[in-house]
């Protein structure tokens, strides 16, 4: 790597703006220094990303090299032995004050949140073996009793060091890179094949191309954003995909959806602050406040409802955010329920007939992530 680990990983730390996100700072960072390699990228990575997990372990006075070899220390101390640290002592410093008003920070979540993620892949349906046998390395994920089994899931978790990116399955469409959680959100919606599916806040699509792969590119799906940016990535990846059956608009969210046709299913993946993928993306645990917690539960309250006026009657809306916070959650969902009386709550196509659910990040090795649908009464 010519030079050390940890100088490239203090220049990356260097180089995050102010509130600015560290993964694009790392993402620069690393398209402008090619000569790295695969391995050497990886390694960067994991080094800032551990950086920050341990950060309130550090000593500020300490050079930033210092602290990127302090933290990998910390991390591999971790990975021995989790219950060296103490439950109060990850309490305090793992995660920001005001999270313990928002959630319950048991000692299983507070030890998940330390731990190096997880990579999964969700295979094209009935393509999972198949991509496991190609990739090796590969396993099918072993899920909660009460969530088990979940038909129709492809996910698979990669233990390899090769980039995904470049292997032909991936090229081909074969899989996606997917959290698990994401990909039970496309599971909890089930959209038959003939349907009409409105993606509200599409995003790049990983939601969207997954339900137009359960729905066998059969019927509609209006994949919609706010970001033109993002909406070109998602034809990117749906033309890769091979996934036909979308028609892409942009949507502010201000006003009802960019089409007449009603819905047999809308999904409101709103946006969020994002306190399940803290295990991923540790620099977010110190960029979000409770202010914005707040803010993005008005939003997604005003999207959820603007969105649900184009579901048909005996249509559902799912409703799904990557966090674990009560005000983007439960509070969101008793809002909506309690202003429309003309939807029901209806049981989501994984669990046991709930018509809400907490994917918690310990419980799976994957993203945290709340789920709630209803139907509308006919
Ligand atoms: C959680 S992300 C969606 C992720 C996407 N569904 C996926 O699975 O890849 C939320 C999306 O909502 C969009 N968004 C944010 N605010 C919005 C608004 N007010 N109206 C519409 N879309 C919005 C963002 O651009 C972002 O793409």
């Amino acid at each position: 790597m010519g030079e050390t680990l940890e100088i490239h990983a203090a220049r990356v730390i260097g180089s995050v703006r102010p509130g600015g996100p560290a993964a694009a700072a790392l993402r620069e960072y690393l398209a402008g220094n090619r000569t790295l390699g695969a391995v050497g990228r990886r390694s960067v990575s994991r080094a800032v990303f551990s950086y920050y997990r341990w950060l309130n372990w550090l000593e500020p006075a300490n050079s930033a090299q210092k602290r990127v070899t302090q933290a990998a220390e910390l991390q591999s101390r971790f990975d021995r032995d989790p219950s060296f640290f103490k439950v109060e002592a990850l309490a305090a410093r793992a995660v920001p004050g005001w999270l313990a008003g928002e959630m319950e920070l048991p000692a299983a979540y507070l030890r998940q949140l330390q731990r190096e993620p997880p990579l999964w892949i969700r295979a094209k349906s009935g393509a999972a073996e198949e991509v496991g046998r190609a990739l090796g390395s590969a396993e099918a994920p072993v899920l909660p009793g009460w969530l088990s089994p979940a038909a129709g899931l492809a996910a698979l978790r990669y233990r390899g060091t090769a980039d995904l990116h470049k292997s032909p399955g991936f090229q081909s469409g074969a899989f996606e890179i997917q959290d698990l959680s994401s990909q039970l959100v496309g599971l909890a919606c089930a959209p038959a094949p003939g349907e009409t599916w409105w993606d509200a806040c599409a995003g790049e699509g990983g939601k969207a191309l997954h339900l137009s792969d359960l729905m066998g590119n059969k019927g509609l799906v209006w994949a919609t954003d706010r970001s033109v940016r993002r909406l070109a990535l998602l034809k990117r990846r749906a033309a890769r995909a091979g996934m036909f059956n979308y028609r892409p608009a942009v949507w502010t969210g201000a006003g009802s959806a960019p089409f007449r046709t009603k819905c047999d299913g809308v999904l409101v993946d709103a946006p969020c602050s994002g306190v399940g993928t803290w295990q991923r993306n540790p620099h977010a645990r110190w960029t979000t406040s409770i202010a914005d917690v707040r803010e993005l539960g008005v939003v997604q309250a005003g999207l959820l409802a603007r969105a649900s006026a184009s579901v048909k009657p005996g249509g559902r809306l799912v409703y799904s955010v990557c966090t674990l916070t009560g005000s983007e959650t439960a509070a969101v969902a008793d809002g909506f329920q309690a202003a429309h009386p003309d939807f029901e709550p209806a049981p989501l196509a994984i669990g046991k007939g709930e018509s809400r659910v907490t994917l918690l990040p310990q419980d799976l090795d994957a993203n945290g992530m709340f789920i709630a649908a209803w139907r509308r009464l006919r």
